[in-house]
């Protein structure tokens, strides 16, 4: 394994420059550290006009065998997942490699009893319980293809997701705990599951103890299920190109796109940058904090440690519960090595003032990690200062979801590191700038469009039932390269600084979202006509939603209506998805075409009306004088 780790800038030249050379030789030393059922014949084929990229042809391999089973001879006592609940007060769980393989061919089992065959999409609707990452690996040890979705999406959202891709089952909980609330989780699938027709079980874990309703014939509790099965499961050999997930992400246009990701490609790539990123040793306790029902928690949480040996912390609660030293309170008392979070998250206890941060000595700390959003100047010098005590290298990673992996990151105490820098690529990845031409940009900071001329394996393979949408989102913009949709620049060493999303998607809190998809849920209120969204900056969020709005008649109560707007927002999309400014408008400005014009709704949003270009060649050039004039109130 140790030749695969990078430890000097030697070491990353070495690897970058083989991995340009021989992508193929570079990728499979790292393939071949892994238990393969049967070998590949081919490392790679490719193109991106279909798109068709294919790695590791010919082979078979298992990623829950590779994560678990590898391991119940040199480690199974080692501790695999650590688990703090919501409550400090409250019992923690530390299952070890033996024990979470256990729990993982059991489950593997109920799927099974339960109807769940190889290739079948299982829905999963939990909160951050262990039992979470039990139901992700019980599902790829038997092939089933797990649709991971967030726990605080809406009924609806859900509905959305299962329909797309016809799940046949549900796995959830009867209720979750996060800070001092409690969340009706099963009372939101079944209105969800109401909506769909493919769900044949739901299967019912119990954590909040709360009556629920089952559902005689479909529901089943998940503990009841453990008992009448043994742990006896053979992993599934799966072809290398196999679906492993599908995950649904937000794009510019239209529903959230179900990103699918296959088999060994993703495994390579997770388990490579989990150790390098993260520079991972035998002994260490790594922690994650994002949330599972996001590509973060699948790469980083779940697949990249276990891939890697490694022992993975998973935490139930909020940063600021019971009080805003949570975070730092779990540090020490889990002794943390490595800390992977979210500059929203920093931000807000940034907020709180150094005290609750002073009552913590962090010493363990070795790697700090940012992912998610562009990290501003002050939250990462903070960030660097009172968390990584000038110590810790910050590793600010750059990736998507349809990425699999992280791109774009420092690796600690080899890359010089620049704040608000995602610096370098990591070996096997060729970015490029491109101008809107498709011209690349070679001078330093300058600003372009952030493509990639090479797949890595954990690429996006197809958008789930939609090839076509895949070839035009990601690579119809520039012939031959994928396109980010993303804005970059580099300094004169060559390091990347990520600006931000160039489309019409806004990150929230580190969590995407379409504006078509905002819009579409504003407009299922029935006095809306007509209503815009889009983003500004927000000084805990990142990006906040600004939402103009027409109605088809006067609003006695801006406040009732505005009111009703969240409503109405919550229960399509979710509450992370509520717009923080509403503004009713008399009309919205357009282009002669019919297109409504954002720039200009975006700089009134952002306060900066004296840059708004030319408006006389609008359709209607008064109705931006309206705006402005009503929008100056309203922040
Ligand atoms: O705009 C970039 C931003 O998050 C987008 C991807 O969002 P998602 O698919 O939800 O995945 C988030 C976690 C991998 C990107 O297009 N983004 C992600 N990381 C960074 C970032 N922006 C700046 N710096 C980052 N480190």
């Amino acid at each position: 394994m140790e030749d695969i780790r990078i430890k000097s800038k030697a070491d990353y030249q070495a690897a970058y420059q083989e991995s340009v050379d021989h992508p193929e030789q570079f990728w499979a030393k790292i393939a071949d550290t892994f238990d393969w059922k049967k070998p590949y014949d081919k490392v790679l084929e490719w193109e991106f006009e279909t798109p068709d990229i294919k790695w590791f042809q010919g082979g078979q391999i298992n990623m829950a065998e590779n994560c678990l089973d590898r391991y119940l001879e040199t480690q199974p006592d080692k501790t695999a997942i650590l688990w703090e609940p919501n409550d400090p007060n409250d019992d923690n769980i530390a299952w070890s490699y033996k024990e979470l393989h256990h729990r993982v061919c059991k489950f593997a089992n109920v799927l099974k009893a339960n109807g769940i065959e190889k290739g079948d999409r299982v829905c999963i609707y939990m909160p951050m319980v262990p039992h979470l990452a039990v139901a992700l690996l019980a599902c790829t040890r038997i092939g089933a293809i797990h649709s991971v979705v967030f726990a605080g999406f809406s009924a609806q959202s859900l509905a959305d997701r299962i329909n797309d891709s016809s799940c046949k089952i549900v796995l959830t909980t009867d209720g979750s705990f996060r800070g001092n609330k409690e969340i009706d989780i099963k009372g939101i699938v079944d209105e969800g599951v109401s909506k769909t027709s493919s769900v044949e079980k739901v299967i019912v874990l119990k954590r909040t103890e709360k009556f629920i309703n089952m559902k005689e014939g479909r529901d089943v509790w998940w503990d009841d299920e453990m008992e009448k099965v043994d742990a006896n499961c053979p992993a599934e050999p799966m072809d290398a190109e196999d679906p492993l997930f599908i995950l649904y992400t937000s794009g510019s246009t239209g529903k959230p796109k179900g990103v699918v990701h296959t088999t060994a490609g993703y495994m390579v790539s997770t388990y490579y940058t989990f150790l390098n990123v993260f520079q991972y040793e035998d002994e260490d306790v790594y922690w994650c904090t994002a949330d599972i029902g996001w590509i973060t928690g699948h790469s980083y949480i779940v697949y990249g440690p276990l891939l890697a040996g490694a022992t993975t912390l998973m935490f139930e609660g909020i940063p600021t519960w019971p009080d805003a030293g949570r975070f730092w309170a779990i540090v020490d008392k889990y002794q943390v090595n490595q800390l992977y979070t979210a500059p929203t998250a920093i931000r807000s206890l940034m907020a709180n003032g150094l005290e609750p941060v002073a009552r913590y000595s962090l010493n363990s700390l070795k790697v700090i990690g940012s992912v998610g959003e562009p990290i501003n100047e002050e939250a990462w010098k903070w960030y660097h200062t009172y968390i990584g005590k000038g110590k810790c290298p910050l590793v600010d990673t750059w990736w998507q979801t349809e990425n699999g992996s992280i791109l774009i990151s420092p690796i600690p105490h080899v890359t010089d590191i620049r704040p608000m820098y995602a610096t370098n690529p990591l070996p096997g990845v060729q970015p490029i700038i491109l101008d809107k031409d498709g011209n690349e940009i070679t001078e330093p900071h300058e600003e372009g469009l952030l493509c990639m001329k090479f797949p890595w394996p954990s690429i996006v393979r197809t958008l789930y039932g939609d090839h076509d949408r895949m070839r035009n989102t990601y690579f119809s913009t520039f012939k031959g390269y994928y396109f980010s949709g993303d804005a970059a620049k580099r300094d004169n060493k060559g390091r990347y600084r990520i600006i931000g999303r160039v489309d019409d998607v806004i990150n929230v809190s580190g969590h995407r979202l379409g504006t078509a998809e905002l819009e579409d849920a504003i407009n299922e209120h029935p006095w809306v006509v007509e209503s815009a969204v889009v983003g500004f900056p927000h000084d805990i969020k990142g990006q906040g939603i600004y939402a103009y709005i027409i109605t088809e008649r006067d609003i006695d109560s801006q406040q009732a209506f505005k009111d009703e707007i969240n409503e109405t927002v919550r229960k399509e999309i979710g509450p992370i998805a509520k717009p923080d400014i509403i503004q009713v408008v008399p009309g919205l400005p357009k282009t002669r075409s019919g297109k409504i014009m954002r720039r200009i709704l975006r700089k009134i949003a952002e306060g900066d009306i004296s840059t708004l270009g030319d408006t006389s060649t609008l359709l209607n050039p008064d109705i931006v004088d309206d705006i402005v004039e009503e929008a100056t109130t309203v922040n």
